[in-house]
């Protein structure tokens, strides 16, 4: 959704000219929008500090750096993410270690707890499709063997589990504000934490290990080693836009998901995402089971046929989402040399078994929520999926 009130933010910047964060403090004429959004972020959802970055996954990597994860750890991720999770694992040198998910489509805590080892560092739960992972069991699993919790919340903005929105609750957590985000900067990120000392690594790492001290940029000191990965004020400025107006999406997201719901559950055999904490989902998707896997895929195909599968998503045969299509990463394709551990681990994900993801992911379909759907355009296409459904529900039937 686009506004005057991005194009009003983007030309103060557009004015001054300063395109970009830091330095300029005469010409910028007190313009400051990267810094205005943390700021609003931090107001927002609660968290102390937020570092903007140029991307989901940069923030997920300086997150990653500023908490000392590297060569020699573990991390524990669920085998449904988007590639960017382990991509941020690998880029420090850390090994990804790839567990299943159960009926809430994250991290199951169960199998989280049988894969830690002497050299786990850190669990990443990602909250996806817009909700939220069992934190009160991956936090009880943190505090036992003492590790890090990174929240990857990229696809969950104003998500919370128990009062607490997601990506605040752990030692870090991001969100992405790439462009099919529930707010975007066009392309653009945040790490959020609230511990003092890990903020401010964030907001030397994002920017080659200034110190932001005193306001001679050339006098910086680096006291540690960086990147660039700054966010732009041309970004941040569509962000801070976007921001105010975070609240209207998330209640049509809501109101748009209740209304898809209630058709859909129309349908015995359609059973829905367990969800941790039900009044802390983002609704920026509805996921739903069907019995088996070729019901799904019979009910997939249907839905083409009749041209309503766009937006309905089958990740089980998705290419960015689940580890069944992740053949770069199950055979270590890497531009660049591999340390021979994270060869290992990744290689040996071909024989992984992920049966128990499989029976969940094979059944799923998520079927996004527009924030531009009328009332009528939700009854026609709930309407027309439940015809879909009771149609390949009773063909098997009759074949069985
Ligand atoms: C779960 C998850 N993590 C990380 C990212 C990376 O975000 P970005 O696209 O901003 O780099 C995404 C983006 O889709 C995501 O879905």
């Amino acid at each position: 959704m686009w506004s005057d009130a991005e194009r009003k933010e983007v030309n103060d910047v557009l004015e001054t000219g300063i395109l970009m964060r830091y330095g300029f403090d005469g010409p910028r004429k007190g313009i400051w929008k990267a810094k205005e959004l943390e700021q609003a972020i931090c107001q927002r959802f609660g968290s102390q500090y937020a570092q903007l970055t140029s991307s989901g996954t940069a923030a997920l990597t300086t997150a990653m750096a500023a908490l000392g994860i590297g060569a020699g750890h573990e991390v524990i991720m669920p085998a449904f993410t988007f590639v960017a999770s382990f991509e941020a694992v690998l880029s420090v040198g850390a090994v990804p270690v790839l567990v299943d998910v159960d009926e809430t489509l994250t991290l199951n805590p169960e199998a989280v707890r049988k894969a830690v080892t002497a050299k786990t560092k850190c669990i990443m739960p990602v909250h996806m499709c817009g909700s939220m992972a069992d934190m009160d069991a991956l936090k009880a699993i943190c505090q036992e063997y003492n590790l890090l919790l990174l929240e990857d919340a990229c696809q969950s903005i104003g998500a919370s589990y128990k009062g607490q929105y997601v990506g605040t609750i752990g030692d870090a957590g991001t969100f992405s504000f790439d462009f099919v985000k529930t707010i975007t900067c066009g392309e653009g990120g945040v790490v959020m934490t609230n511990n003092e000392d890990t903020y401010i690594k964030c907001d030397g790492y994002t920017d080659h290990g200034h110190d932001h001290k005193g306001n001679d940029r050339g006098a910086e000191q680096h006291p540690f080693l960086g990147y660039n990965f700054r966010i732009s004020e041309l970004h941040a400025a569509v962000g801070l836009a976007q921001i105010k107006r975070v609240d209207d999406f998330l209640s049509i997201q809501k109101k748009n998901h209740a209304a898809l719901k209630n058709i859909l559950a129309q349908v015995p055999e359609i059973s829905f995402r367990k969800i941790p904490d039900e009044q802390g989902d983002s609704c920026t998707f509805i996921s739903w089971f069907l019995p088996t896997e070729q019901v799904t895929r019979a009910v997939v195909a249907a839905l083409k046929e009749e041209g309503i599968l766009a937006g309905n998503f089958y990740w089980y045969d998705n290419n960015w989402h689940y580890i069944r299509k992740w053949n770069h990463l199950k055979n270590a394709a890497s531009l660049y040399l591999l340390s021979g551990e994270q060869q290992q681990a990744i290689l040996q994900l071909q024989q992984q078994d992920f049966s128990a993801s499989d029976a969940v992911m094979s059944r799923c379909i998520s079927t996004s929520i527009s924030l531009l759907w009328t009332e009528q355009q939700i009854k026609d296409k709930g309407e027309k999926i439940v015809a879909v459904t009771n149609r390949v529900l009773q063909s098997s039937l009759h074949k069985a």
